[in-house]
């Protein structure tokens, strides 16, 4: 009888510990899973939130602080909310593959741009008369102004109602405010006063390149005044604009209108790229797309683009070509009234831009006995590659740089159009 009931306890005290066993693992799962799903919050939590404050500059030690805004206060929330297309997140971008690679971190932090109200900007410009207009985009005129303090600026009249007029206010203000280089404009300030929307931007004494490459339609008269070296240091300034956006930001910034009047000529014919309101965030995971509505201006669009929709840093790429062959060739995208075969410019001059005899043909007239057929065969090497039709072949901003240094340095400033121009300094 004993031995059955020890026999008894035994079997009990087996089964208590098999059921201690199975809850201490129970336990031990649940906290398992329980320390999985925090893991998981975290890392959601980390992605959404480094989408939320990307775009910031690269960091700069020792840079000061940026300046507090001026009154008055800025526009109501609504305003300031619109129209923000967010980047697919199926799809990503040549850009992150650097910034995997080590590339520029971004960092959090807001450069000044002052809010200023529709009177201060009336004052600063004459009050928007002809006199001070110096341009005419499709966003609006564009008008020379001083600020009271002596700064010379150009004020952005919007003049286009509706809402993608709106969203590109909102991407200009939204991007500029936080990307920070020598090689983009500047942004000063901008006012949204009921319907009016304006934009203040750092003034750019010689204006856009195209009025310089097509003095016809410009202020230079005549033939263009641009020589090699400045053409190829413009080249080189431009394309570190577009280094900076698609490789030292992430995600990258796809600029999706870059073009000769996009670049902007200082005092000194340095270049800084502008225009950033049709510019879209690419993706952050590599080798994709972002699939958008086909936006840029005719002969800058590339053909992958056009036809899908899908755009990568690469479409900047071939407008930058088209940009280079620009200055290569001195002729427009566009010119349907040149003789036949001619009248796309990349169409009639890529077969050539690969065949030594032929490099020296398309170059400007205007350029003659300017440059070595050494640099100018290597330019039209880069400028062939950045225009060609298969996207992945194309090269990365930062290559073209590269290739682009050697051409540029030790070079002595330009004479361009301006007679007064000084020597330049070199950016960096
Ligand atoms: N910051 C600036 N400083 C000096 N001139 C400027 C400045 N911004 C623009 N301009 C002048 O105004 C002209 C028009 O510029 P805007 O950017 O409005 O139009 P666009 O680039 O010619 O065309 P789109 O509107 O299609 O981009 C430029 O070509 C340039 O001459
Ligand atoms: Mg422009």
């Amino acid at each position: 009888m004993s031995d059955a009931g020890g026999g008894g306890s035994e079997e009990y005290k087996r089964e208590e510990s098999v059921a201690l066993l199975v809850i201490v693992s129970l336990a031990a799962l649940s906290l398992l899973s329980l320390i999985a799903a925090f893991a998981y919050y975290c890392y959601i939590t980390r992605k959404v939130s480094r989408r939320l404050h990307s775009l910031q500059p690269p960091k700069r030690s020792g840079s000061p602080p940026a300046p507090p805004p001026r009154a008055p206060p800025p526009p109501p929330p609504q305003q300031q909310q619109q129209g923000k297309e967010s980047p697919s997140s199926n799809s990503a971008s040549d850009g992150a593959g650097a910034a995997a690679a080590g590339m520029a971190v971004v960092v959090a932090g807001e450069r000044g741009v002052q809010v200023f109200s529709y009177r201060q900007l009336h004052a600063a410009t004459g009050g928007f008369g002809r006199a001070h207009m110096v341009g005419q985009g499709s966003f609006g005129a564009v008008y020379r102004g001083v600020l009271p303090d002596g700064r010379k600026v150009a004020v952005k009249l919007m003049d286009r109602p509706g809402k993608q007029g709106e969203q590109e206010f909102e991407m200009e203000v939204e991007l500029l405010s936080r990307l920070r280089s020598p090689h983009l404009l500047g942004l000063i300030g901008h006012c949204s006063e009921g319907g009016q929307r304006l934009l203040v931007y750092e003034f750019m004494a010689n204006g856009g390149l195209q009025e310089h490459l097509y003095p016809n339609t410009g202020s230079c008269g005549g033939i263009s005044k641009l020589d090699w070296d400045t053409r190829m240091r413009i080249a080189l300034e431009a394309a570190k604009g577009l280094e900076y956006l698609h490789e030292r930001v992430n995600p990258p910034v796809i600029h999706r209108d870059f073009k000769s009047s996009n670049i902007l000529l200082d005092k000194d014919f340095h270049a800084r790229v502008s225009d950033f309101g049709l510019a879209k965030l690419g993706s952050d995971r590599a080798g994709g797309h972002v699939s958008t509505r086909v936006l840029g201006t005719q002969g800058y669009v590339a053909p992958e683009y056009a036809l899908t929709g899908h755009l990568t840093t690469k479409s900047d790429v071939y407008s930058y070509g088209v940009v280079l062959l620009e200055l290569l060739t001195g002729r427009v995208p566009v010119d349907m009234k040149r003789p036949p075969g001619e009248g796309v410019l990349v169409n009639w001059a890529l077969p050539m831009l690969t065949d030594r005899e032929k490099v020296v043909q398309i170059l400007d007239p205007a350029l003659e006995g300017q440059y070595s057929l050494k640099d100018a065969v290597q330019v039209a090497a880069i400028a062939a590659m950045c225009v060609q039709p298969e996207a992945d072949y194309r090269p990365l901003m930062a290559d073209v740089v590269q290739s682009l240094v050697p051409l540029v340095k030790n070079r002595s400033a330009q004479k361009a159009c301006n007679p007064n121009v000084q020597a330049s300094k070199p950016l960096d």
